[in-house]
Parts: C-alpha cells; structure tokens; sequence
C-alpha cells in the first residue's frame, strides 16, 4: 500500500476521533434528550402491544421497537456527558452533577440497561409475547434506575 496514503488515513482517524468529544454542550444535550425520546416512543409501543394490550400485538413492530431502544443503549451515549453538561453549569438539561461524582453507580446503570436492552430485542425477534412484556419490565427498570438517581424532577 502507498505510505502517502496510509499517513493520511491514520490522520484522518486521529483527527474525526476528537470532533466527537468536541461537540458543543448544547449538542450533548439535545442529542441525549432525543435519543431518549426516541427510546421512550419505542419502549411504549412495546408497553402498549404487550403489557397493557391497549393495541394489538404486531411482532415486526415490536422487534423493531427493541432493535431501536438496544441501539439506542448500545450507540456510546457516554460521550454526550461532559461535566459542563449538567445543570448546575448549563440550561436546558435536567442531568444532575453526583453524575460525575458517582461514576461507579453511573456504569453498573450503564451496563445493566444495555445488557437488558439487548435481552429485550432477543426476546422481540423470538416473539413470545409474555417473556416480551417480563423483559420490557426490565429495562423499564434501568431507565428509572439513572432517572431516580441523575435526572433532575
Ligand atoms: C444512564 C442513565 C439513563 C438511562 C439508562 C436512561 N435515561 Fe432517560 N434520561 C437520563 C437523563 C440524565 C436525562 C436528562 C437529560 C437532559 O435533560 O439532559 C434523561 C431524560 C429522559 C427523557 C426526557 C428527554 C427530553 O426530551 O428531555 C425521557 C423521555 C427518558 N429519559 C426516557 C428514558 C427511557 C425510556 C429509558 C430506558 C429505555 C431511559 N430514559 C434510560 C438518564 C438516563
């Protein structure tokens, strides 16, 4: 391979990995709150096709509603979390500082949605609606885990 060409791949990698760090703090903050949002829409599709059975059971559209909340707990939210971020420092944002003081609660929350989320979409795409509604449970359970301890009311 041209060693030209490798030098200015290996600089481009070294120079878009910090443009995501330096995203601006009202990014962070928009960014986060929309893929919560989006994560919360499809967590009640879910709650409504199989705990509360207010719409009827559509197995492709509940496995696409996992699919998006896991790759939503899976996409590295972390780096929309900078310390100026939180709401002692910016506006707009209901993030807590112990968010920054707590970093070890902060990750075993962290972990436990992803690898809840995950369960979630394996279950949706086996299709059995009951273990669908025990695991929507679950996750529901991480998202009030960080809301209780890091959101602001
Ligand atoms: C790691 C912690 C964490 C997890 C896990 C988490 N959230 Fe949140 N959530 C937050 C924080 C912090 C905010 C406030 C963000 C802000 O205002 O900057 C928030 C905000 C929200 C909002 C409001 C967004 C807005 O428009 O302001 C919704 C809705 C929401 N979360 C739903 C969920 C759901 C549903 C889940 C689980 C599927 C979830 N969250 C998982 C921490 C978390």
């Amino acid at each position: 391979m041209n060693k030209r060409f490798v030098s200015v791949a290996v600089l481009a990698a070294a120079i878009s990995t910090p443009t995501v760090a330096q995203m601006s703090v009202e990014d962070q903050i928009e960014t986060r709150q929309a893929a919560y949002q989006f994560a919360s829409w499809n967590m009640g599709k879910i709650k409504a096709q199989t705990v509360d059975g207010s719409a009827a059971f559509d197995q492709n559209q509940v496995a696409a509603a996992a699919k998006a909340i896991a790759a939503v707990a899976n996409s590295g939210m972390s780096v929309l979390y900078s310390r100026d971020s939180a709401n002692d420092r910016a506006e707009n944002t209901r993030l807590k500082p112990n968010f920054f003081e707590e970093p070890m609660k902060v990750q075993e929350i962290a972990v436990s949605f992803v690898r809840e989320a995950n369960a979630l979409q394996e279950l949706a795409a086996a299709g059995d609606q009951a273990a669908i509604a025990r695991q929507f449970a679950k996750v529901g359970e991480t998202c009030k885990a960080c809301h209780d301890n890091f959101r602001a009311k």
